[in-house]
């Protein structure tokens, strides 16, 4: 058994560095409590993501009540023609079509936030850069050769990648992107961009998991509980006890 433990633990590095991706992934620093950057993550993503991507499993009142919207101020802001307020966010996009357009069709992003990581989801949306080689002039340093055209880029503006060319233990050389250089300003500056994608980001991570606010409030509920049980059921072991101590 021991030996056996041993040889679990040995083998831990080398299933975390398997797992290690690429490039260094920048943290997202998200706070789910912050609604309005919930709100503007929101209407990033009916505007830029929706043409292609769903998000199936939430309704549009729901996330509404969740993110501080009335109803109509979802309708108003974040919904288009044709769709009713407790309507799923899905999309009239044809899987088949999109998968010839981009090679691959735009995955439902429900639950993306929970399979990819939210420190992945904000570098992938800061990771794109010109690259002339792929369909659409862009490639990403997190996803290499995506499917995606960058969504973002008026906002964003256009970079080039600044690569190094890395030979690995085997001799094979490929190139790595270290860093970016601006070569079309967007709409936004660095700074505003990148609280762009925190906020993208951050709605994604509340559409993985709608009710984790609601959970954590209710676990601290349920402790509470608990430490008052506690005292209960303790004096009721001391009356049990009483007269055979
Ligand atoms: C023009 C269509 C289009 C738009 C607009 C678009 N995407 Fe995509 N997206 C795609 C396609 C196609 C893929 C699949 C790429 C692949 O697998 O190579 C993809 C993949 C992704 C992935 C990776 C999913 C995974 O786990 O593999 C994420 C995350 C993503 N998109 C987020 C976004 C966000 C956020 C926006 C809005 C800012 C957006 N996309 C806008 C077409 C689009």
């Amino acid at each position: 058994m021991k030996k056996l433990i041993i040889a679990l633990l040995f083998a831990l590095p080398g299933l975390s560095m398997a797992a290690a991706p690429g490039v260094p992934l920048e943290k997202a620093g998200i706070d789910l409590r912050d609604q309005s950057s919930l709100q503007r993550g929101a209407q990033l993503f009916v505007n830029y993501c929706m043409g292609c991507h769903s998000v199936q499993y939430q309704r549009y009142n729901r996330m509404g009540r969740d993110i501080g919207l009335s109803d109509d101020q979802v309708r108003d802001n974040l919904m288009f023609v044709g769709d009713r307020i407790g309507d799923t966010m899905t999309i009239a996009m044809p899987k088949a079509d999109a998968a010839s357009w981009f090679g691959t069709p735009p995955p439902d992003l429900s639950v993306v936030s929970r399979s990819r990581g939210v420190d992945w989801l904000y570098s992938y949306l800061k990771g794109f850069y010109i690259d002339e080689s792929r369909p659409f002039g862009m490639n990403n340093a997190v996803f290499p050769d995506v499917g995606m055209p960058h969504a973002l880029w008026e906002l964003e503006g256009l970079k080039r990648g600044i690569t190094e060319t890395v030979i690995d233990a085997d001799g094979n050389e490929s190139s790595k992107v270290v860093g970016y250089e601006m070569v079309k300003p967007g709409k936004l500056s660095a700074v505003e961009y990148d609280q762009a994608a925190r906020d993208l980001t951050n709605f994604l991570a509340y559409t993985g998991e709608p009710v984790k606010l609601q959970r954590q409030q209710l676990g601290i509920w349920v402790l509470l509980f608990l430490g008052v049980l506690f005292i209960f059921a303790y004096l009721l072991k001391k009356e049990y006890w009483r007269d055979i101590h």
